[in-house]
């Protein structure tokens, strides 16, 4: 199916190291799976230790020269890489969905969605200020420099194989680091192609390196442990960059971490009912309900309760699976066995501890990655389902009495990446907009993406912004230079 990709150097499946292509030193692949029809798309390198080593000389290298361009020529090269992604979006989306199942107009989006990072640091790059501050005594100057952080690593999920890959490398690139890249085993090829762009639009070698690996304990020892890599920024799982976060402690690196979250998504007695069922669907059924911000915990205030499950039923029900690549279809597979087999569990639980199923609660065929969108309601706090992150298309409903209840419902969790609500009174908006403890709250809207705004999280759902005038700050140093005039 690889087959479909027109633009054909855009397939890659070996290791980016230093500008080269190379295989794996001991000769080993991995296989890469369409999760729809669980056909092999190809085989990758596998790298390992030697290779991960290999990339962060590559990327040391190559930081003196790059951080030294005028920050102008950097922003022109990553225009240029914007430019490229967008002329590729078709294959690239073609691309993304074969790897990683979601629908093409997602995928679509996804790409645009990546692209608006490199733009959008492309122009940072041109703003990295810094200060000056009155001196301490009449002969002194007191100057402010940000400078870039130097080698980062940068580890990326599957969920976003594009996106989460681009609001790394861009505003790394942008402040003037190198980067070693190790993506999802289980979509590298989107990630080979857009490191092919990148190069294309005249990132030099070294200065960002692709690690492709089912090895992925062994290349983050690697990352984690070296003195060279001055930085790591992680998305992932809380237990995963709990992990990370221990192992970079001994060389005190810096940290970017993008963790798991449990947004509640709260509809209030004042709504616009049909406006949250519209947000509802798109915060919970994107991807597959395989987003980090989708909504886990759907609460609706008691008044509104039954016409807003009556309506999310309507409107669940009109959700098509199948594979990304039909048009029409809104919910591709789950990414592997393991995901659906959680989402299967976490389903019984609920209607074990007395939750009601109102829509679909298996998946579409004996075997198959695609789970029916799911309507659970009567849920209460004691369920599995309310804790743990649900990453699956099944939309869990709770009904609460008062603001002040719903407010601490929210809140009694670890995770604290993104929420929303729903509601008209402008008392109770910043109530709760202020109450909330989250990163990122969407109101009375279920979309909060955008590269323009500080996506990250409190709690345990780490910390760190990407995107944004804030993003850049991640990859720089602050230097103060005390003169004496
Ligand atoms: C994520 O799920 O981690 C990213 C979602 C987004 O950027 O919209």
């Amino acid at each position: 199916m690889l087959s479909l990709i027109k633009n054909r150097q855009l397939v890659n499946s070996q290791l980016f190291i230093n500008g080269h292509w190379i295989s794996a030193a001991d000769g080993q692949t991995f296989d890469v799976y369409n999760p729809f029809d669980h056909e092999l798309l190809g085989k990758v390198a596998d790298g390992g230790v030697e290779e991960t080593e290999e990339a962060i000389v590559a990327a040391h290298t190559a930081l003196a020269s790059w951080q030294a361009l005028a920050a102008i020529d950097r922003s022109r090269i990553l225009k240029r890489w914007h430019n490229l992604v967008l002329e590729n979006q078709e294959d690239l989306a073609i691309l993304l969905t074969l790897e990683q199942g979601k629908p093409l107009t997602e995928s679509r989006g996804e790409i645009a969605y990546g692209a608006s990072y490199i733009e959008w640091f492309a122009e940072e790059a041109k703003r990295v200020y810094g200060d000056t501050i009155p001196g301490p005594q009449a002969d002194k100057r007191t100057i402010v420099l940000k400078q870039p952080i130097g080698v980062v690593a940068a580890i990326t999920p599957w969920n976003f194989p594009n996106a989460m890959i681009t609001r790394k490398v861009a505003p790394a690139l942008a402040a003037g680091c190198t980067v070693v890249l190790k993506p999802s085993e289980e979509t590298p090829f989107s990630a080979l192609a857009i490191a092919y762009l990148a190069s294309e639009a005249g990132v030099p070698p070294g200065v960002f390196n692709v690690i492709t690996t089912t090895q992925a304990a062994e290349a983050g020892e690697v990352l984690t442990s070296s003195p060279v890599v001055k930085k790591l920024s992680f998305t992932g799982s809380t237990a995963i960059g709990k992990l990370l976060m221990k192992q970079c402690a001994d060389t005190v690196k810096k940290l970017s971490l993008e963790l798991g979250g449990n947004a509640p998504f709260i509809v209030f007695n004042d709504a616009d009912v049909d406006a949250a069922v519209e947000g509802a669907i798109v915060s919970k059924y994107r991807n597959a309900g395989q987003t980090c911000v989708c909504a886990n915990r759907i609460y609706v205030q008691e008044a509104v309760y039954d016409v807003f499950v009556e309506k999310l039923k309507v409107a669940t029900d009109k959700l098509r699976l199948g594979s990304g690549l039909n048009e029409g279809v809104n919910i591709g597979p789950l990414i592997n066995e393991k995901a659906a087999t959680k989402v299967e569990g976490l389903v019984k639980d609920a209607l074990e501890c007395g939750a009601s199923l109102e829509l679909g609660g298996h998946r579409f065929y004996s075997g198959s990655l695609l789970y029916l969108p799911t309507i659970i309601t009567d849920a209460r706090f004691e369920m599995k389902i309310s804790s743990e992150e649900i990453f699956g298309p099944v939309a869990a409903v709770y009904k609460f009495e008062t603001v002040d209840e719903v407010i601490r419902l929210a809140n009694n969790t670890d995770a604290g990446l993104a929420a929303y609500f729903y509601g008209k009174d402008n008392a109770l908006i910043w109530k709760v907009a202020e109450a909330l403890e989250y990163g990122m709250v969407g109101i009375n809207t279920g979309i909060i993406s955008d590269a323009a705004a500080p996506f990250g999280g409190v709690k345990q759902s780490g910390f760190g912004r990407e995107g944004s005038k804030y993003g850049l700050d991640d990859y720089l140093v602050t230097k103060y230079l005390s003169i004496k005039t």
